[in-house]
């Protein structure tokens, strides 16, 4: 909440609609022909071969092309296939079906666009990207990211049937993936009272509905609770933007191709240890929506938000640390020599790096 003595605030709302139900699938063709798109590329992540399937005969006339299977952080090598693809079927739109590989995959080519090419994004993990401007692309083992109002989806589809099927483990690294953009976002320099409401609400949904689909992967309500979590995640993200925890997510995966949502796992409750004391009301109202509990009657004096999300993150069987993710000591701590400052609540020194890429390593609790 704003209070009087704060200097205020500016919040930019970002363009973009938001189709939410079971079955909504079915209203994706609907929602092309709204935009007035002529011809459709549909790309699509393997594990949502059916789903393109279902659009590309809703599409009727209007699909032009299709590509399945995605790679993750978008090689170049990858978004070059896709922008020929898109220039070869004189694409003007795109339909992505799958995670933030698949919607990557869009943004990359949309990027590029000479005339610019309308996203319909319908995501199937928690990841978020769908309601962000932000892309990204890896060439010779470095990841460049960027934010282009042109990549941002101008519709987004979540059908939570879409993501019935989507594996445990998969699922909670998604989850920690979208928790930690409600995180960061309320300590960026951007964050603002309302990418604080949205995060600290995003956090509720997607912990209640971790916790349910730990037990019933195929929960509908719980899905659809982590729908709309990952919804707010990502819209938390797009305003607020990112700090130290995604960019060492980022030099971690660019550089070592390390799985994006498990890494994120790892290094989440490491980088809000030392964060936390920081911003010690969010911190305690994050802590509160981690246990379904109400944020404002929060305890700002004893939020352990960082053991929180360890163990949430461990219950849920997703790895903790970098280790078990196949990484060595030595690259955790070769990384530390290749990070570059960034704006963060306290100083970023090669200590506080190396102390928070030790621990990840290790997957010490916090
Ligand atoms: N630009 C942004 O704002 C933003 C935000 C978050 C993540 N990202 C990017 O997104 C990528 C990671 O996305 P991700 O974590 O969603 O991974 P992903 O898209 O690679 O999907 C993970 C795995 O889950 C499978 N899968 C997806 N949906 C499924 C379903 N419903 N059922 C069964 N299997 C399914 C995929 O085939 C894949 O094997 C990274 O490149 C990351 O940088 C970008």
């Amino acid at each position: 909440m704003p209070r009087p003595a704060d200097p205020g605030f500016v919040h930019t709302f970002l363009p973009g609609r938001v189709v939410f139900g079971a079955g909504t699938l079915d209203r994706v063709a609907d929602e092309v022909a709204n935009l007035e798109v002529r011809r459709v590329l549909v790309m699509a992540t393997n594990s949502a071969r059916d789903a393109a399937d279902v659009v590309e005969v809703q599409l009727g006339d209007r699909f032009a092309g299709r590509i399945d299977g995605v790679a993750q952080h978008v090689p170049t090598a990858v978004a070059e296939h896709a922008r020929a693809k898109a220039r070869e079927v004189d694409a003007d739109g795109i339909i992505a079906i799958g995670g933030g590989s698949a919607i990557g995959l869009a943004k990359a080519v949309a990027l590029t666009s000479a005339d610019g090419l309308a996203i319909v994004a319908v995501p199937t993990t928690y990841a978020g990207s769908e309601m962000t401007p932000v892309w990204g692309e890896t060439a010779g083992g470095s990841k460049t990211t960027g934010t282009d109002l042109r990549v941002l989806p101008r519709v987004v589809v979540y059908d939570p049937v879409l993501s019935l099927h989507l594996p445990k483990k998969v699922t909670a690294a998604s989850v920690a993936n979208a928790i930690a953009h409600c995180v960061e976002a309320v300590w960026t320099p951007k964050a603002d009272p309302i990418t604080e409401v949205t995060a600290v609400e995003g956090v509720r949904a997607l912990a209640a509905g971790l916790n349910k689909v730990v037990t019933d992967p195929t929960d509908l309500d719980a899905r659809s609770n982590l729908l709309y979590g990952a919804c707010l995640a990502g819209s938390a993200l797009a305003t607020a933007g990112t700090g130290l925890h995604h960019k060492l997510c980022h030099l971690l995966g660019g550089t070592y191709n390390l799985p994006h949502a498990e890494t994120h796992a790892a290094v989440l409750p490491q980088v809000v240890r030392v964060n936390a004391p920081a911003v010690p009301q969010a911190a305690a109202q994050l802590h509160a929506a981690l246990g379904g509990v109400d944020s404002n009657a929060a305890d700002a004096s004893t939020p352990d938000l960082a053991g929180g999300l360890f163990d949430l993150f461990a219950a849920a069987g997703v790895p903790t640390s970098l280790r078990e993710l196949g990484l060595t000591e030595e690259q955790a701590v070769e990384a530390v020599k290749t990070f570059k400052p960034t704006d963060n609540p306290i100083p970023v020194t090669e200590d506080l790096v190396r102390e928070i890429l030790t621990r990840a390593w290790a997957g010490t609790r916090p």
